[in-house]
């Protein structure tokens, strides 16, 4: 068997999928070296090399591909920092070893003010009335106030805030969700334009997908939607963390969606990066997930929340091990430029994570649930990695924000662990991830319940429903 040598730039559970995709893979004998953010038990178990870099610093991470230069035959990144910061431009100019993630120029995922831009001038119909706010255009706190107040005016108070720059999903601020009035959505605007340009824009009413898309710069190869869940309590109540967990139906559409909306979003996409590769002079740029999109489905068409640069997590971990084909393989046709389709099993996936109480808000929301005796003990994954027994490829186990120590795994302060089922239906997947949260002790973890949950998903369908009907 042919030997291939992968470098995986990783940050938390994604990651793990993605190692994991790697090592199964069929067709060849896989070489791993990984540039971790900790010591992550899955990763470190099936690395030929595995560093850390707490801050996933380019240049560090560039310096492990040159050391290790004759034994790679590609990178692949999946985190947003080194992809923002160059690591693609830096590690392909200094060793000539492709990468996979787009070129700094067009991880767009860096700026909120640039992607609603270049949305304006390729797909207007998609962006939400927005407004955006220079510090270097005001001179003191009351102009910019002023301002802000006559397009909340405009809004009629029915605002988002967002700040340009990415804050793993947190910097965003909802009307009514996190503020309930202009001097609160203010203080909230203020706090995040004391660093940079911020975005006012209207609050969309609808349902959320997370859409993504293998590109090798020539071709756009849709994947399955996901619904991610981006709030920190049952319930989507609390703040916005950087997602609680994931789930796709078995075929390629939501539960919510119709085929048409499924259409619409294929047809948006595709618009986005053909409209966009098209001003590009070296296609190959958009190389990796360069268009992960965050729609809002209004009933009336689509709006695009955001849109990243790099695979979702979790919503990749959903896609990853339902790959048919080889995703050794799959990378070198995306390097290659010859990725024009990929084939899944069909099945439904739900992604659960675990966290620990010092995440989201929960130790301050339920300061009574917390088990204060069990935060900073080691963490027992065994009992889920054991349910493999009852359920095989069934159930998937990816520790996140994790690392070994003295022989035992630790839960740091970002998403811990993923627990992923597989089913032919939502629910049947869903009951699998859930027993997997529950076999995983210590460490005070916390998870939502919810995540893919008949209730959460009926009341998705019935507000499609009420939202197709409204005049
Ligand atoms: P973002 O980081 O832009 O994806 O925003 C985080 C979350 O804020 C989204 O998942 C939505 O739930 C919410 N959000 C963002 N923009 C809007 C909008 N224009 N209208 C309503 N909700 C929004
Ligand atoms: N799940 C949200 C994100 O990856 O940004």
């Amino acid at each position: 068997m042919e030997k291939v040598g992968i470098l995986v730039v990783s940050y938390g559970a994604r990651e793990a999928a993605m190692v994991d995709a790697f090592a199964r893979s069929p067709n060849h004998k896989v070489e791993l070296y990984i540039a971790d953010k900790q010591r992550n038990p899955f990763n470190v178990k099936r690395a030929t090399k595995h560093v850390v870099i707490p801050d996933l610093n380019i240049e560090q991470i560039c310096k492990f591909a040159e050391a290790n230069k004759d034994k790679l035959d590609f990178v692949m990144v999946g985190p947003e920092k080194p992809i923002i910061e160059g690591v693609r431009d830096l590690v392909e100019q200094r060793t000539g070893i492709p990468v996979i993630c787009p070129l700094r120029d067009y991880a767009i995922e860096a700026s909120k003010v640039q992607q609603r831009l270049l949305l304006q001038e390729i797909a207007p119909e998609a962006n939400p009335r927005f407004k955006i706010f220079n510090p270097q255009e005001y001179d003191g706190i009351a102009a910019v106030k002023k301002d802000v107040y006559e397009w909340l005016d405009e809004l009629e108070n029915q605002a988002v805030v967002k700040p340009d720059k990415p804050a793993a999903g947190k910097g965003v601020g909802v009307w009514e969700d996190h503020f309930t009035t202009r001097e609160q959505l203010f203080e909230h605007f203020i706090s995040n334009f004391q660093h940079g340009a911020v975005i006012i824009e209207e609050k969309v009413d609808g349902e959320e997908s997370s859409f993504q898309a293998f590109c090798d710069g020539k071709h756009l190869v849709p994947l399955p939607d996901t619904r991610d869940y981006k709030r920190a309590f049952d319930g989507d109540k609390g703040p916005n963390t950087g997602g609680m967990g994931a789930y796709k139906d078995a075929d390629d559409k939501l539960p919510f969606l119709t085929a048409a909306e499924r259409e619409c979003e294929l047809a948006l996409a595709k618009k986005i990066f053909e409209k966009w590769a098209s001003k590009i002079s070296d296609g190959i740029a958009l190389r990796g997930v360069p268009l992960y999109l965050a729609f809002m489905h209004t009933g009336k068409g689509i709006t695009v929340l955001e849109n990243n640069s790099r695979p979702g997590d979790p919503e990749i971990i959903n896609i990853l091990p339902l790959l048919k084909d080889d995703f050794v393989d799959l990378c070198f046709r995306m390097l290659e430029g010859n990725l024009t389709r990929v084939e899944l099993e069909k099945a439904a996936a739900v992604l659960t994570y675990k966290v620990p109480p010092t995440y989201g808000g929960y130790a301050d929301a339920f300061p009574n649930l917390v088990d204060k005796a069990a935060v900073d003990t080691p963490v027992d994954l065994s009992r889920a990695y054991a349910l493999a027994e009852k359920y095989g490829d069934r159930i998937k186990v990816y520790p996140g924000s994790m690392e070994v120590r003295d022989g035992e795994t630790y839960a740091l302060k970002s998403r811990a662990v993923g627990v992923l089922g597989l089913g032919e239906t939502i629910e049947e997947a869903r009951q699998i991830s859930l027993e997997g949260t529950r076999a995983i002790s210590g460490g005070g973890l916390w998870n939502r319940t919810d995540i893919a949950s008949k209730q959460h998903i009926a009341q998705s369908i019935s507000h499609m429903e009420h939202l197709r009907r409204k005049l």
